[in-house]
């Protein structure tokens, strides 16, 4: 497929959702050299926006001004076309952020096991949410509670445990064309 082809399918926005930890980031990435689209990565866009990290921003301010700035930065980058944007796990917490979505971009939402994600994110200490929490069981009654609202959310959904960021790639690329 030609940049030209490409440009035309993926006229909006391609919103990655899901969990923490089920590689949107990592996808994103992978989609933006693959199909030369330029990738916004909307947590990036907070640390920039509020200049301090992440767990910084929720010890001094809190979660809610967290969620602003997320609903801020999204607006922002939904007013321009052609992007690979890589979402925060928590966007589709307001139906707001899901209107905005539903609206300017095409949602793939991105799912991983527990026990995936958990060895995904055991040793980061960049995710506030996750604090004195860092174990599967947490994991999964955090993802059991938001589930509905990714699924609601989505336009496709691609499972990612045990696949190369090749083979997701492909199969996000199969869905999107089909
Ligand atoms: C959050 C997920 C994080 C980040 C923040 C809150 C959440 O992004 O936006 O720590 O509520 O799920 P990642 O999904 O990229 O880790």
């Amino acid at each position: 497929m030609k940049a030209e082809q490409i440009k035309e399918v993926f006229h909006k926005n391609i919103m990655l959702i899901g969990f923490m930890g089920t590689g949107k980031s990592t996808i994103s990435s992978y989609l933006s050299k693959w199909l030369g689209l330029e990738e916004v990565d909307l947590d990036a866009k907070i640390v920039e926006k509020a200049g301090m990290s992440i767990p910084k921003i929720f010890e001094q301010y809190g979660e809610v001004y967290f969620r602003n700035l997320e609903t801020e930065v999204l607006k922002e980058v939904q007013q321009r076309e052609q992007l690979i944007v890589s979402c925060g796990g928590g966007i589709v917490l307001r139906d707001e952020n899901v209107a905005q979505m539903k609206a300017h971009g095409k949602i793939v939402l991105l799912t991983a096991t527990p026990e995936t994600v958990y060895e995904r994110v055991k040793d980061s200490k960049n995710r506030p949410i996750l604090n004195g929490h860092m174990n599967v069981e947490y994991i999964a009654q955090l993802m059991e509670k938001r589930r509905e609202r990714y699924e609601q959310c989505a336009d496709l959904v691609v499972a990612t445990d045990g696949k190369t960021v090749e083979q997701i790639g492909e199969e996000m690329m199969m869905q999107l064309l089909a």
